[in-house]
């Protein structure tokens, strides 16, 4: 699929198997989701553009290289903050914002309730961090609302997809990279992915 990236790395794979199964319980979910995130953060940012800049050294002057745009993470809420801390270890220096959004359980329409972003956010690299990706309209909506917002150059950092979601964020935002450690099979009639790991948002508060 282009413009997708599936992490196969067999410690993002290992932690995925853990996250799935019904028996791990929240702690442990929390802890294993940070682990995920810091090793899908390597490739989901291994093409952040850099630029040339010079430092010095004790000793001489060195060639070196710097990001070239700043970056922001953008998690949705709430289950995007269950990655979070974990890249901000990574990336101390990125500016967080924040999108809340609750998907309604009937009409599986994403519904905004909270928004908040750094400013300029056009010169950002934007990171939005969202684990799933089900029928794909949170990250639709979230996509909408960070172009109306000036985001400019934008990944989306997910850890398991449905095809469905992914052919409808392929629609309405072809350029946009997505990054995942899975691509699973299809959607219930609840709109959850199967196989899935069932409410990541759920799972990882106890709720
Ligand atoms: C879940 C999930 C995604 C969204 C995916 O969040 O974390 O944000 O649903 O579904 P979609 O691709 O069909 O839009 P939810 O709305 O349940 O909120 P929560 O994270 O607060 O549980």
């Amino acid at each position: 699929m282009k413009n997708v990236t599936v992490i196969t790395h067999p410690l993002v794979q290992h932690n995925l198997t853990r996250l799935r199964d019904h028996r791990t319980p929240s702690p442990e979910f929390r802890r294993l989701l940070g682990e995920i995130a810091s090793l899908m953060i390597y490739e989901a940012t291994r093409s952040l553009g850099t630029k040339a800049v010079k430092v010095r050294t004790p000793l001489a002057p060195a060639a070196g290289r710097q990001l070239e745009r700043e970056v922001a993470l953008v998690p949705i809420l709430r289950a995007g903050l269950g990655m979070l801390d974990a890249i901000l270890q990574l990336i101390p220096h990125a500016r967080v914002g924040f999108i809340g959004l609750k998907r309604e359980e009937k009409t599986l329409q994403a519904m905004f309730y909270h928004q908040s972003f750094p400013k300029h956010l056009g010169k950002f690299e934007v990171l939005m961090i969202d684990p799933m990706l089900a029928t794909g309209g949170s990250t639709v909506a979230a996509l909408d609302l960070l172009r109306e917002q000036g985001a400019k150059h934008i990944r989306v950092v997910n850890l398991v997809a449905a095809p469905e979601g992914i052919k409808l964020v392929q629609a309405h935002h072809p350029r946009v990279p997505i990054f995942t450690a899975a691509v699973d099979c299809t959607l219930n009639d609840r709109g959850f992915i199967l196989p899935g790991l069932g409410d990541a948002g759920d799972r990882l508060f106890g709720t």
